[in-house]
């Protein structure tokens, strides 16, 4: 069935995702929270931010503006936030936890990821940091503040020592955007029951002025952004655009009245490399 803008899909804990979201890095204070606001007011179900944004609290002060202008419930978001890799581990997980959902205003998440994993390169004990710092996060789960749980930046390998714990990650979220795409990891993900979320769909806006894309974008009467957004939910990948203008944070939602043919699909899959941002989880060094 042709998915809509209401349209989710399911979790590998039962639970379920929108199959798009709105994106917060780079949108400080009163910005984050205009944004934010209209975003809900335009649709959006899912926010994506991070304690890294130092933006919880403008996110939040949004997310409640939201909810009474939208006239809708805290139910019908969904909210992620990240722990951050210098709180990585058992007891600082759960203490950066706690500092987001306060910052938010809110009294459980949605979701809550670990944003990159602990690498070989910087870490010799980076499994066992990985499994802390997921076992603090399977206890906020089971105590019901966190709904589901995942990972972000994780790759096959470092997915691998998370697989056989007790609850399973729900989502990677990834760089996914025509010029990096990372179907590996994505293949994982799908055959292994993990959603996957993109990141920077838009490039970061790094892919906008293509003109590969601009061409396939004239087809269908859309914008390179619409088409991105669009190459990535045929993908079954749940994009995370992040604008602050009004009239994006619209028209980043219609992306649901056409259908790329799968040429289309396979020309925005096969564009060499491009607007990437450079970051590799194996090599970081942060
Ligand atoms: N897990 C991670 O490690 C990680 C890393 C990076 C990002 N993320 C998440 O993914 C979200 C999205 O990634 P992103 O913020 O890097 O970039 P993005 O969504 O790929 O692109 C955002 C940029 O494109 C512009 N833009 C948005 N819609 C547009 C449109 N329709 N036409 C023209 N320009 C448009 C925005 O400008 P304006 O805002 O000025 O409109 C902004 O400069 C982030 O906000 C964050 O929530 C996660």
């Amino acid at each position: 069935m042709a998915k809509t803008i209401n349209s989710k899909f399911k979790m590998n804990d039962g639970r379920e995702i929108p199959v798009i979201g709105f994106g917060t890095w780079k949108a400080d204070g009163d910005t984050a929270a205009m944004s934010a606001c209209e975003a809900i007011k335009a649709g959006y179900r899912l926010l994506d931010c991070a304690s890294l944004y130092r933006n919880e609290a403008g996110v939040g002060e949004g997310i409640a503006r939201g909810i009474k202008e939208a006239g809708i419930k805290r139910e019908d978001l969904f909210i992620t936030s990240k722990v951050w890799n210098r709180m990585r581990g058992y007891e600082k997980t759960k203490a950066a936890f706690e500092k987001s959902l306060t910052a938010l205003g809110l009294d459980y998440m949605d979701l809550y990821l670990i944003h990159w994993p602990a690498v070989k390169k910087q870490f010799e004990n980076w499994e066992e940091i990985n499994l802390d710092t997921w076992r603090a996060m399977t206890e906020l789960c089971k105590e019901g503040k966190i709904l589901s749980i995942g990972v972000a930046n994780f790759k096959e390998h470092h997915l691998k020592a998370l697989m056989e714990t007790e609850i399973k990650p729900a989502v990677d979220q990834i760089e996914f955007h025509p010029g990096y795409t990372q179907m590996e990891t994505v293949k994982f993900c799908q055959e292994n029951g993990i959603i996957v979320e993109g990141w920077s769909p838009l490039g970061s806006g790094a892919v906008l002025a293509d003109e590969r894309l601009a061409a396939i974008a004239a087809k269908y009467g859309k914008s390179v952004a619409q088409i991105c957004l669009r190459f990535a939910i045929q993908n079954d990948i749940v994009p995370l655009p992040k604008s602050v203008t009004p009239s994006r944070i619209v028209s980043n939602l219609e992306v649901f009245d056409f259908e790329l043919k799968d040429e289309d699909v396979a020309a925005m899959a096969a564009m060499p490399l491009f607007g990437w941002s450079g970051y590799n989880s194996d090599e970081v060094d942060f």
